[in-house]
């Protein structure tokens, strides 16, 4: 795909609408308590000022609000935006009353949170067409700055760029390319890590078996996967259902030397952060505990991967990460990765969340603002909102 970007476009003097992904964490009264997210759409703001944009318009969806929750306003983000440009941000409430101010007076405005709309994530294409073509009439130009909702057919990103001329912002662009870039020309050993629990991951494993040289599996999918392969895995916590219509890649798994699988656990009593724990083989497996982390011996064998790898893909936390007494597995890939000098891409959501934890972002060559996104670029498919801008470029 030939997506167009925002370092193609001519932006001077244009009124530009500007898509970000500032779904930020939140504390109980809506503030702000990490504002990662912002950061990584700075670049593209300040391009837009710096070349002369007339007005930037920014939107954002925040959380999944049900109705117009006052915590999930966009207020506390335009003032933190505001401070951290230290230039005025005006917070628009409505669009309907007065539209949106003179670019003269206001030269940086941010809307409502998209999703008090229920146009925006209508499942009704004509719907989200018409919050689509509503949003288009306040601009020149727009341009898609959230990785982390790109594989979301909201109206804010495929409907959109159907009115007007859209293009990807910079950080959509430095997201997209790293992880498209590792996926087609690896530097090898090419090694994927895969984690978390769902089984739905295999879509992401089927598409990296063809390219990899080793994939380790963790976290409660290996377990998934070592209860189908008929071993013993107590009470852990699986998603047997979810294998349902994996049968071809399962099979696929089971005969691959390029997969590894866990040998050992790190096992618990109960699901709870004080639990008794002790360390298990899998073939020794105790019937009453359940696996909440891999073991020390697939911790070795997994950096011995990691260490001799040159590119290096990671989606799934390998236990339960927020116990700490089964976060040791999850920790050690991180330090393992942050250790070489290979190509080092982090998935978002909780290997994203573990790795910031960690403090070893800085370690990364990324750490992807989308869990989602990300996957689906994992799993070998084009990404719904990029397709939409494609078709539309001037
Ligand atoms: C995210 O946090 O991954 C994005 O903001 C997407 O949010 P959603 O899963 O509610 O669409």
């Amino acid at each position: 795909m030939d997506i167009p970007t925002l370092r193609n476009a001519y932006v001077a003097k244009k009124k530009v609408l500007v898509r970000t992904g500032f779904d930020l964490p939140l504390d109980a009264d809506g503030n702000i308590t990490d504002d990662t997210r912002i950061m990584r759409s700075i670049p593209t703001i300040r391009y837009l000022l710096e070349h002369g944009a007339e007005q930037v318009i920014i939107m954002t969806h925040t959380g999944r609000p049900k109705g117009n929750e006052a915590r999930l306003r966009t207020d506390k983000i335009a003032k933190r935006l505001s401070g951290i440009l230290e230039e005025e941000v005006t917070k628009i409430d409505d669009l309907g009353e007065n539209g949106i101010p003179d670019p003269k007076v206001d030269r940086i405005v941010m809307l409502e949170n998209l999703r008090f709309d229920p146009r925006e994530k209508s499942k009704e294409a004509s719907e989200r067409d018409s919050l689509g073509k509503q949003l288009a009439t306040l601009a020149d130009l727009y341009i898609n700055d959230s990785f982390s909702t790109c594989h979301r057919d909201h109206a804010s990103m495929t409907s959109i760029p159907k009115f007007m001329p859209g293009c990807i912002g910079l950080s959509v662009e430095e997201e997209v390319t790293t992880i498209t870039d590792a996926l087609k020309e690896p530097e090898r050993p090419f090694v994927s890590i895969i984690g978390g629990v769902k089984a739905d991951k295999l879509n992401a494993v089927a598409n990296l078996l063809e390219r990899v040289d080793k994939i380790l599996i963790g976290g409660a999918l290996a377990f998934t996967l070592l209860k189908k392969f008929g071993k013993e895995v107590g009470k852990t916590r699986t998603d047997t259902e979810g294998l349902s219509g994996f049968d071809e890649i399962i099979t696929k798994i089971k005969e691959s030397d390029k997969v590894i699988l866990p040998v050992d656990a790190m096992l618990g009593c109960e699901f709870k952060e004080d639990t008794g724990s002790k360390v298990c083989t899998i073939e020794g497996m105790d019937p009453e505990w359940m696996a909440l982390d891999i073991g020390p011996e697939t911790i070795r064998m997994f950096r011995e991967e990691i260490s001799r790898a040159k590119t290096i893909i990671w989606n799934g936390p390998m236990g339960v990460f927020e116990f700490e007494k089964f976060a040791e597995g999850t920790k050690e890939v991180a330090r393992a990765m942050a250790e070489t000098d290979a190509i080092k891409i982090v998935g978002g959501g909780d290997s994203g969340a573990a790795v910031e934890r960690s403090g070893l972002k800085d370690k990364m060559t990324l750490v992807s603002s989308g869990g989602g996104a990300s996957l689906e670029l994992f799993e070998g498919k084009e990404l719904i909102a990029l397709k939409a801008l494609v078709k539309n470029y001037p």
